[in-house]
Protein backbone atom coordinates (compact mmCIF):
# COMPACT_ATOMS: atom_id res chain seq x y z
CA UNK A 1 0.00 0.00 0.00
CA UNK A 2 1.60 3.20 -1.30
CA UNK A 3 0.45 6.48 1.35
CA UNK A 4 2.88 8.96 -1.37
CA UNK A 5 4.06 9.01 -4.58
CA UNK A 6 6.25 7.37 -6.23
CA UNK A 7 9.25 9.17 -7.80
CA UNK A 8 9.07 8.08 -11.75
CA UNK A 9 11.94 7.01 -13.26
CA UNK A 10 12.31 9.43 -15.91
CA UNK A 11 11.11 12.47 -13.69
CA UNK A 12 13.82 15.71 -14.62
CA UNK A 13 15.94 15.76 -11.57
CA UNK A 14 15.98 19.45 -9.60
CA UNK A 15 19.22 20.71 -9.46
CA UNK A 16 19.45 23.63 -7.24
CA UNK A 17 20.04 22.67 -3.33
CA UNK A 18 16.38 22.94 -0.91
CA UNK A 19 15.70 23.04 2.63
CA UNK A 20 15.05 19.60 3.58
CA UNK A 21 13.11 20.97 6.30
CA UNK A 22 9.66 20.39 5.04
CA UNK A 23 8.34 18.19 2.76
CA UNK A 24 6.87 20.55 0.46
CA UNK A 25 10.25 21.80 -1.04
CA UNK A 26 12.05 19.54 -3.76
CA UNK A 27 14.26 17.83 -2.42
CA UNK A 28 18.40 18.69 -3.22
CA UNK A 29 20.34 16.29 -4.93
CA UNK A 30 24.01 16.02 -5.86
CA UNK A 31 25.52 18.34 -7.69
CA UNK A 32 26.54 15.74 -10.03
CA UNK A 33 27.28 11.75 -10.34
CA UNK A 34 30.61 12.09 -8.64
CA UNK A 35 29.45 14.16 -6.07
CA UNK A 36 26.95 10.84 -5.02
CA UNK A 37 30.05 8.69 -5.64
CA UNK A 38 32.48 10.32 -3.21
CA UNK A 39 29.85 11.08 -0.70
CA UNK A 40 28.95 7.42 -0.23
CA UNK A 41 32.55 6.70 -0.44
CA UNK A 42 33.35 9.07 1.55
CA UNK A 43 31.05 7.54 3.96
CA UNK A 44 32.14 4.01 3.81
CA UNK A 45 36.31 5.23 3.85
CA UNK A 46 36.29 6.06 7.22
CA UNK A 47 37.57 4.32 10.16
CA UNK A 48 36.14 1.09 9.68
CA UNK A 49 39.19 1.18 7.25
CA UNK A 50 41.89 2.18 8.80
CA UNK A 51 41.48 1.34 12.82
CA UNK A 52 38.85 -1.83 12.19
CA UNK A 53 39.92 -3.55 9.18
CA UNK A 54 43.88 -3.76 10.38
CA UNK A 55 43.41 -4.88 14.11
CA UNK A 56 40.28 -7.58 12.81
CA UNK A 57 42.86 -9.09 10.45
CA UNK A 58 45.13 -9.20 12.55
CA UNK A 59 43.37 -10.98 15.13
CA UNK A 60 42.16 -13.42 12.61
CA UNK A 61 44.91 -14.72 10.68
CA UNK A 62 45.99 -12.70 7.74
CA UNK A 63 45.57 -13.55 4.26
CA UNK A 64 42.32 -16.40 4.55
CA UNK A 65 40.28 -13.55 6.20
CA UNK A 66 41.11 -10.94 3.55
CA UNK A 67 40.00 -13.31 0.97
CA UNK A 68 36.72 -13.77 2.67
CA UNK A 69 36.40 -10.53 3.07
CA UNK A 70 37.13 -9.69 -0.59
CA UNK A 71 34.67 -12.32 -1.83
CA UNK A 72 31.67 -10.63 0.73
CA UNK A 73 32.24 -7.12 -0.72
CA UNK A 74 32.00 -8.15 -4.07
CA UNK A 75 29.20 -10.42 -4.47
CA UNK A 76 27.08 -9.33 -1.81
CA UNK A 77 28.13 -5.95 -1.61
CA UNK A 78 27.92 -4.69 -4.85
CA UNK A 79 24.42 -6.07 -4.58
CA UNK A 80 23.28 -4.57 -1.46
CA UNK A 81 25.04 -1.34 -2.42
CA UNK A 82 22.76 -0.92 -5.66
CA UNK A 83 19.33 -2.43 -3.73
CA UNK A 84 19.95 0.29 -0.54
CA UNK A 85 20.52 3.23 -3.51
CA UNK A 86 17.71 1.51 -5.58
CA UNK A 87 15.25 1.89 -2.55
CA UNK A 88 16.35 5.89 -1.85
CA UNK A 89 16.11 6.66 -5.72
CA UNK A 90 12.81 5.61 -5.81
CA UNK A 91 11.17 7.21 -3.19
CA UNK A 92 13.57 9.86 -2.47
CA UNK A 93 13.48 9.14 1.06
CA UNK A 94 15.21 7.95 3.89
CA UNK A 95 14.76 3.97 5.17
CA UNK A 96 11.78 3.91 7.37
CA UNK A 97 9.41 6.30 5.02
CA UNK A 98 11.24 4.78 1.87
CA UNK A 99 10.20 1.17 2.77
CA UNK A 100 6.65 2.29 3.86
CA UNK A 101 6.34 4.02 1.08
CA UNK A 102 6.82 0.97 -1.35
CA UNK A 103 5.99 -1.77 0.73
CA UNK A 104 3.71 -1.11 3.62
CA UNK A 105 3.60 -0.59 7.09
CA UNK A 106 5.13 -3.50 8.08
CA UNK A 107 8.19 -2.62 6.23
CA UNK A 108 8.73 0.41 8.21
CA UNK A 109 9.98 -1.89 10.92
CA UNK A 110 12.84 -3.07 9.11
CA UNK A 111 13.52 0.57 8.18
CA UNK A 112 13.41 1.60 12.26
CA UNK A 113 15.55 -1.30 13.20
CA UNK A 114 18.01 -0.07 11.02
CA UNK A 115 17.69 3.22 11.41
CA UNK A 116 18.53 2.47 15.45
CA UNK A 117 21.13 0.31 14.39
CA UNK A 118 22.56 3.21 12.78
CA UNK A 119 22.23 5.34 15.81
CA UNK A 120 23.84 2.71 18.41
CA UNK A 121 27.22 2.50 15.44
CA UNK A 122 26.98 5.69 16.00
CA UNK A 123 27.52 5.62 19.75
CA UNK A 124 30.77 3.35 19.13
CA UNK A 125 32.25 5.22 16.67
CA UNK A 126 32.35 8.47 18.12
CA UNK A 127 34.00 6.84 20.70
CA UNK A 128 37.14 5.90 18.32
CA UNK A 129 36.49 9.14 16.91
CA UNK A 130 37.60 10.89 19.36
CA UNK A 131 40.52 8.70 19.95
CA UNK A 132 41.54 10.47 16.10
CA UNK A 133 40.87 14.12 17.96
CA UNK A 134 43.19 13.60 20.76
CA UNK A 135 46.11 11.44 18.84
CA UNK A 136 45.52 14.67 16.45
CA UNK A 137 45.97 16.49 19.11
CA UNK A 138 48.97 15.28 20.46
CA UNK A 139 50.91 15.07 17.02
CA UNK A 140 50.08 18.83 16.83
CA UNK A 141 51.76 19.28 20.27
CA UNK A 142 54.77 17.01 19.93
CA UNK A 143 55.77 14.12 21.70
CA UNK A 144 53.65 11.62 19.52
CA UNK A 145 56.70 10.08 17.73
CA UNK A 146 58.61 7.20 19.55
CA UNK A 147 60.35 4.25 18.37
CA UNK A 148 59.75 2.26 21.91
CA UNK A 149 56.76 0.57 20.85
CA UNK A 150 56.08 -0.53 24.71
CA UNK A 151 55.98 2.85 25.58
CA UNK A 152 53.34 3.32 22.56
CA UNK A 153 51.02 0.91 24.02
CA UNK A 154 51.14 2.33 27.77
CA UNK A 155 50.33 5.71 26.35
CA UNK A 156 47.33 4.50 24.20
CA UNK A 157 46.03 2.91 27.61
CA UNK A 158 46.40 5.39 30.02
CA UNK A 159 44.78 7.73 27.27
CA UNK A 160 41.20 5.09 26.86
CA UNK A 161 41.30 4.28 30.18
CA UNK A 162 41.21 7.85 31.10
CA UNK A 163 37.52 8.88 32.03
CA UNK A 164 38.12 12.84 31.25
CA UNK A 165 40.51 12.51 28.19
CA UNK A 166 38.09 9.56 26.46
CA UNK A 167 34.72 11.19 27.13
CA UNK A 168 36.42 14.80 26.60
CA UNK A 169 37.52 13.45 22.95
CA UNK A 170 34.31 11.83 22.23
CA UNK A 171 32.34 14.98 22.67
CA UNK A 172 34.63 16.96 20.74
CA UNK A 173 34.36 14.63 17.39
CA UNK A 174 30.46 13.98 18.33
CA UNK A 175 30.47 17.84 18.45
CA UNK A 176 32.12 18.22 14.98
CA UNK A 177 30.01 15.86 13.26
CA UNK A 178 26.70 17.55 14.59
CA UNK A 179 28.13 21.20 13.32
CA UNK A 180 28.86 19.64 9.80
CA UNK A 181 25.05 17.77 9.52
CA UNK A 182 22.84 20.70 10.53
CA UNK A 183 25.18 22.68 7.79
CA UNK A 184 23.28 20.28 5.60
CA UNK A 185 23.34 17.91 2.36
CA UNK A 186 25.64 19.17 0.28
CA UNK A 187 27.86 21.81 1.58
CA UNK A 188 28.91 19.75 4.79
CA UNK A 189 29.19 16.46 2.83
CA UNK A 190 30.38 16.68 -1.14
CA UNK A 191 32.54 19.44 -0.73
CA UNK A 192 34.55 17.76 1.89
CA UNK A 193 34.57 14.35 -0.05
CA UNK A 194 35.88 15.94 -3.36
CA UNK A 195 39.47 17.00 -2.05
CA UNK A 196 40.38 15.11 1.13
CA UNK A 197 39.71 11.63 0.27
CA UNK A 198 41.95 11.68 -2.75
CA UNK A 199 44.30 13.45 -0.19
CA UNK A 200 43.93 10.74 2.49
CA UNK A 201 44.51 7.57 -0.51
CA UNK A 202 48.01 9.76 -1.32
CA UNK A 203 49.13 10.30 1.95
CA UNK A 204 48.55 6.50 2.90
CA UNK A 205 50.66 5.37 -0.05
CA UNK A 206 53.63 7.59 0.93
CA UNK A 207 53.48 5.95 4.83
CA UNK A 208 53.50 2.77 2.82
CA UNK A 209 56.22 3.07 1.08
CA UNK A 210 58.53 3.43 4.64
CA UNK A 211 56.20 0.76 6.43
CA UNK A 212 56.95 -1.25 3.38
CA UNK A 213 61.24 -0.78 3.36
CA UNK A 214 61.18 -1.12 7.48
CA UNK A 215 63.75 -3.95 8.40
CA UNK A 216 61.25 -7.19 8.49
CA UNK A 217 58.16 -6.05 6.81
CA UNK A 218 58.04 -8.57 4.22
CA UNK A 219 56.88 -10.29 6.70
CA UNK A 220 54.14 -8.87 7.01
CA UNK A 221 53.12 -8.35 3.89
CA UNK A 222 53.36 -11.96 3.60
CA UNK A 223 51.12 -12.85 6.33
CA UNK A 224 48.96 -10.11 5.10
CA UNK A 225 48.36 -11.56 1.58
CA UNK A 226 48.79 -15.38 1.86
CA UNK A 227 46.19 -17.20 2.85
CA UNK A 228 46.36 -19.91 5.35
CA UNK A 229 42.92 -21.34 5.35
CA UNK A 230 43.49 -23.41 8.58
CA UNK A 231 43.04 -20.23 10.45
CA UNK A 232 39.39 -20.16 9.73
CA UNK A 233 36.89 -20.88 12.09
CA UNK A 234 33.27 -20.04 12.06
CA UNK A 235 34.03 -16.92 14.09
CA UNK A 236 36.27 -15.49 11.35
CA UNK A 237 33.39 -15.66 8.91
CA UNK A 238 31.37 -13.90 10.92
CA UNK A 239 34.15 -11.12 11.61
CA UNK A 240 34.92 -10.96 7.91
CA UNK A 241 30.92 -10.65 6.76
CA UNK A 242 30.28 -8.15 9.74
CA UNK A 243 33.46 -5.88 8.48
CA UNK A 244 32.34 -6.07 4.44
CA UNK A 245 29.05 -4.83 5.95
CA UNK A 246 30.63 -1.79 7.81
CA UNK A 247 33.08 -0.89 5.84
CA UNK A 248 30.98 -0.44 3.06
CA UNK A 249 27.99 1.00 5.29
CA UNK A 250 25.30 -1.05 4.72
CA UNK A 251 22.32 -2.71 6.20
CA UNK A 252 21.80 0.56 8.41
CA UNK A 253 19.60 2.81 5.62
CA UNK A 254 22.83 4.78 4.86
CA UNK A 255 23.06 4.14 1.83
CA UNK A 256 19.25 4.73 1.30
CA UNK A 257 19.38 8.32 2.61
CA UNK A 258 22.24 9.33 0.30
CA UNK A 259 20.56 7.49 -2.81
CA UNK A 260 17.51 9.59 -1.91
CA UNK A 261 19.33 12.50 -2.93
CA UNK A 262 20.07 10.93 -6.41
CA UNK A 263 19.20 12.36 -9.84
CA UNK A 264 16.86 10.22 -11.38
CA UNK A 265 19.23 9.78 -14.23
CA UNK A 266 22.21 8.21 -12.30
CA UNK A 267 23.82 5.37 -13.00
CA UNK A 268 23.43 3.33 -10.38
CA UNK A 269 25.77 0.05 -11.05
CA UNK A 270 28.43 2.26 -12.02
CA UNK A 271 28.56 3.96 -8.47
CA UNK A 272 27.81 0.77 -6.40
CA UNK A 273 30.77 -0.49 -8.23
CA UNK A 274 33.00 2.43 -7.46
CA UNK A 275 31.75 3.04 -3.90
CA UNK A 276 32.61 -0.79 -3.34
CA UNK A 277 36.47 -0.20 -5.04
CA UNK A 278 37.06 2.60 -3.43
CA UNK A 279 35.94 1.56 0.32
CA UNK A 280 38.01 -1.70 -0.51
CA UNK A 281 40.80 -0.31 -1.55
CA UNK A 282 41.05 1.86 1.66
CA UNK A 283 40.88 -1.30 3.80
CA UNK A 284 43.43 -2.94 1.44
CA UNK A 285 45.87 0.46 2.10
CA UNK A 286 45.53 0.55 5.49
CA UNK A 287 46.49 -3.34 5.90
CA UNK A 288 49.46 -2.85 3.54
CA UNK A 289 50.32 0.09 5.94
CA UNK A 290 49.64 -1.34 9.52
CA UNK A 291 50.21 -4.61 8.97
CA UNK A 292 53.97 -4.88 7.90
CA UNK A 293 55.08 -2.72 10.32
CA UNK A 294 53.45 -4.29 13.24
CA UNK A 295 55.52 -6.80 12.33
CA UNK A 296 58.69 -5.00 11.60
CA UNK A 297 57.92 -3.42 15.42
CA UNK A 298 57.19 -6.58 16.79
CA UNK A 299 53.80 -5.63 18.29
CA UNK A 300 51.35 -8.36 18.38
CA UNK A 301 48.64 -8.35 15.44
CA UNK A 302 46.10 -9.23 17.50
CA UNK A 303 46.63 -6.42 19.99
CA UNK A 304 43.14 -5.98 19.18
CA UNK A 305 41.31 -2.39 18.51
CA UNK A 306 44.44 -0.03 19.44
CA UNK A 307 46.90 -1.20 16.78
CA UNK A 308 46.59 1.70 14.39
CA UNK A 309 46.74 3.73 17.32
CA UNK A 310 49.71 1.92 18.36
CA UNK A 311 51.46 1.47 15.26
CA UNK A 312 51.29 4.57 13.45
CA UNK A 313 53.32 6.74 15.81
CA UNK A 314 56.01 4.28 15.49
CA UNK A 315 55.98 4.59 11.72
CA UNK A 316 55.88 8.03 11.61
CA UNK A 317 59.42 8.19 13.84
CA UNK A 318 60.91 6.38 11.34
CA UNK A 319 60.23 8.90 8.20
CA UNK A 320 61.74 12.16 7.33
CA UNK A 321 59.51 15.12 8.52
CA UNK A 322 57.96 12.08 10.62
CA UNK A 323 55.90 14.88 13.08
CA UNK A 324 54.53 17.15 10.29
CA UNK A 325 53.22 13.48 8.33
CA UNK A 326 51.44 12.53 11.84
CA UNK A 327 49.75 15.58 12.04
CA UNK A 328 48.68 15.23 8.22
CA UNK A 329 47.82 11.88 8.92
CA UNK A 330 45.45 12.27 11.53
CA UNK A 331 44.07 15.72 10.17
CA UNK A 332 42.58 13.40 7.24
CA UNK A 333 42.02 10.50 9.00
CA UNK A 334 39.32 12.91 11.41
CA UNK A 335 38.17 14.08 8.50
CA UNK A 336 37.45 10.24 7.11
CA UNK A 337 36.02 9.91 10.12
CA UNK A 338 33.75 12.43 10.34
CA UNK A 339 32.32 12.04 6.68
CA UNK A 340 31.43 8.49 8.26
CA UNK A 341 29.96 9.49 11.14
CA UNK A 342 27.90 12.26 9.61
CA UNK A 343 26.67 9.35 7.28
CA UNK A 344 24.98 7.49 10.71
CA UNK A 345 24.24 10.47 12.00
CA UNK A 346 22.20 11.94 8.83
CA UNK A 347 19.86 8.64 8.39
CA UNK A 348 18.66 9.48 11.73
CA UNK A 349 18.43 12.70 11.58
CA UNK A 350 16.85 12.36 8.02
CA UNK A 351 13.95 9.78 9.90
CA UNK A 352 12.85 12.24 12.47
CA UNK A 353 12.61 14.86 9.91
CA UNK A 354 10.59 12.21 7.33
CA UNK A 355 8.86 10.78 9.97
CA UNK A 356 7.47 13.40 12.52
CA UNK A 357 8.37 16.50 10.59
CA UNK A 358 11.01 18.02 12.99
CA UNK A 359 13.06 20.70 11.88
CA UNK A 360 16.48 19.87 10.90
CA UNK A 361 18.19 21.68 14.18
CA UNK A 362 15.37 20.09 16.61
CA UNK A 363 16.60 16.57 15.30
CA UNK A 364 20.15 17.39 15.32
CA UNK A 365 20.43 18.26 18.92
CA UNK A 366 18.36 15.41 19.55
CA UNK A 367 20.57 12.73 17.87
CA UNK A 368 23.40 14.48 19.70
CA UNK A 369 22.03 14.32 22.59
CA UNK A 370 21.15 10.48 22.59
CA UNK A 371 24.52 9.85 21.15
CA UNK A 372 26.25 11.44 24.12
CA UNK A 373 24.28 9.30 26.72
CA UNK A 374 24.99 6.20 24.76
CA UNK A 375 28.34 6.97 23.90
CA UNK A 376 29.55 7.68 27.35
CA UNK A 377 29.57 3.86 29.01
CA UNK A 378 31.05 2.59 25.32
CA UNK A 379 34.15 5.13 26.13
CA UNK A 380 34.13 4.37 30.09
CA UNK A 381 33.91 0.57 28.97
CA UNK A 382 37.62 0.94 28.25
CA UNK A 383 38.53 1.97 31.88
CA UNK A 384 36.88 2.46 34.74
CA UNK A 385 33.91 0.37 33.45
CA UNK A 386 35.97 -2.02 32.02
CA UNK A 387 35.35 -4.86 34.26
CA UNK A 388 31.57 -4.74 33.37
CA UNK A 389 31.07 -7.57 31.31
CA UNK A 390 27.85 -9.02 28.84
CA UNK A 391 28.19 -12.19 27.12
CA UNK A 392 31.65 -11.93 28.09
CA UNK A 393 32.44 -8.44 26.15
CA UNK A 394 33.03 -5.27 27.10
CA UNK A 395 30.28 -2.58 26.62
CA UNK A 396 32.32 -1.25 23.71
CA UNK A 397 32.70 -4.64 22.56
CA UNK A 398 29.25 -6.00 22.91
CA UNK A 399 28.07 -2.78 21.05
CA UNK A 400 30.23 -3.50 18.08
CA UNK A 401 29.92 -7.17 18.21
CA UNK A 402 25.55 -7.10 17.92
CA UNK A 403 25.36 -4.07 15.67
CA UNK A 404 28.19 -4.68 12.90
CA UNK A 405 27.74 -8.74 13.06
CA UNK A 406 24.06 -9.22 13.90
CA UNK A 407 21.66 -6.49 13.13
CA UNK A 408 23.69 -4.95 9.58
CA UNK A 409 23.54 -8.59 7.93
CA UNK A 410 20.36 -8.88 9.78
CA UNK A 411 19.39 -5.28 7.67
CA UNK A 412 21.03 -6.87 4.74
CA UNK A 413 18.99 -9.46 4.32
CA UNK A 414 15.70 -7.71 4.67
CA UNK A 415 16.75 -4.91 2.58
CA UNK A 416 17.71 -8.15 -0.45
CA UNK A 417 14.46 -10.24 -0.08
CA UNK A 418 12.39 -6.72 -0.45
CA UNK A 419 14.11 -5.65 -3.47
CA UNK A 420 15.03 -8.46 -4.50
CA UNK A 421 10.86 -10.18 -4.27
CA UNK A 422 8.24 -7.49 -2.75
CA UNK A 423 9.33 -4.84 -5.26
CA UNK A 424 11.33 -6.57 -7.78
CA UNK A 425 9.62 -5.20 -10.96
CA UNK A 426 9.71 -1.75 -9.46
CA UNK A 427 13.70 -1.86 -8.63
CA UNK A 428 14.21 -3.44 -12.28
CA UNK A 429 12.76 -0.55 -13.93
CA UNK A 430 15.79 1.86 -12.06
CA UNK A 431 18.10 0.15 -14.35
CA UNK A 432 15.55 0.23 -18.01
CA UNK A 433 17.54 2.21 -20.33
CA UNK A 434 20.98 2.34 -18.86
CA UNK A 435 23.69 0.31 -20.26
CA UNK A 436 23.91 -2.20 -17.06
CA UNK A 437 20.52 -3.80 -18.06
CA UNK A 438 22.58 -7.16 -18.41
CA UNK A 439 23.14 -6.99 -14.44
CA UNK A 440 19.69 -7.29 -13.80
CA UNK A 441 19.06 -10.87 -13.72
CA UNK A 442 22.94 -11.03 -11.90
CA UNK A 443 21.57 -9.14 -9.34
CA UNK A 444 18.26 -10.87 -8.26
CA UNK A 445 20.68 -14.17 -7.89
CA UNK A 446 22.88 -12.42 -5.81
CA UNK A 447 20.46 -10.63 -3.67
CA UNK A 448 17.71 -13.95 -3.57
CA UNK A 449 20.18 -16.64 -3.31
CA UNK A 450 23.49 -15.89 -2.50
CA UNK A 451 22.83 -12.98 0.63
CA UNK A 452 20.72 -14.99 2.18
CA UNK A 453 22.65 -18.51 1.97
CA UNK A 454 26.06 -16.53 2.73
CA UNK A 455 24.54 -15.00 5.71
CA UNK A 456 22.02 -17.72 7.17
CA UNK A 457 25.00 -20.18 6.35
CA UNK A 458 27.63 -17.89 8.82
CA UNK A 459 25.24 -17.47 11.40
CA UNK A 460 24.69 -21.05 11.72
CA UNK A 461 28.63 -21.57 11.29
CA UNK A 462 29.55 -18.53 14.16
CA UNK A 463 26.91 -18.71 16.74
N1 LIG B 1 31.79 2.57 6.73
C1 LIG B 1 32.23 3.44 7.77
C2 LIG B 1 33.65 3.12 8.12
O1 LIG B 1 34.19 2.20 7.60
C3 LIG B 1 31.34 3.36 8.97
C4 LIG B 1 29.96 3.70 8.62
C5 LIG B 1 29.54 4.90 8.19
C6 LIG B 1 28.83 2.89 8.62
N2 LIG B 1 28.21 4.87 7.92
C7 LIG B 1 27.75 3.65 8.17
C8 LIG B 1 28.65 1.58 8.92
C9 LIG B 1 26.48 3.12 8.05
C10 LIG B 1 27.36 1.04 8.79
C11 LIG B 1 26.31 1.79 8.36
O2 LIG B 1 34.26 3.80 8.88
Amino acid sequence: MSHMPIRPPASPAPSSMASETDDTTVRATWGSRLGFVLAAAGSAVGLGAVWKFPYVVGAHGGGAFLMIYLACVLTLGVALLLAEMTIGRLTGKSMTTALRALGGRRWAWVGRIATFNAFAILSFYVVVGGWTVAYLWRAVTGGILANDTDRLVGEFSAFISDPAASLGSMGAFLGLTAVVVAAGVQKGIERAGKWLMPAFFLLMLLVIARALTLPGAMAGVAWFLTPDFSAISGGTLIEALGLAFFSLSLGAGMIVAYGSYLPSDARLVGSAVWVATLATLACCLAGLMILPAVFAFGVAPDAGPGLTFITMPAIFAQMPFGHLVAIAFFLLLLFAALTSAVSLFEPVTAFLIDEYHWHRRSAVTAVLGATLVFGAPAALSFGVWSDIRIFGRTIFGLMDYVTVNLLMPAGGLCVAYFVGACIWPTARSVLDGSRSQWFAPLWRLLLLALTPVAIVGVWYQGL
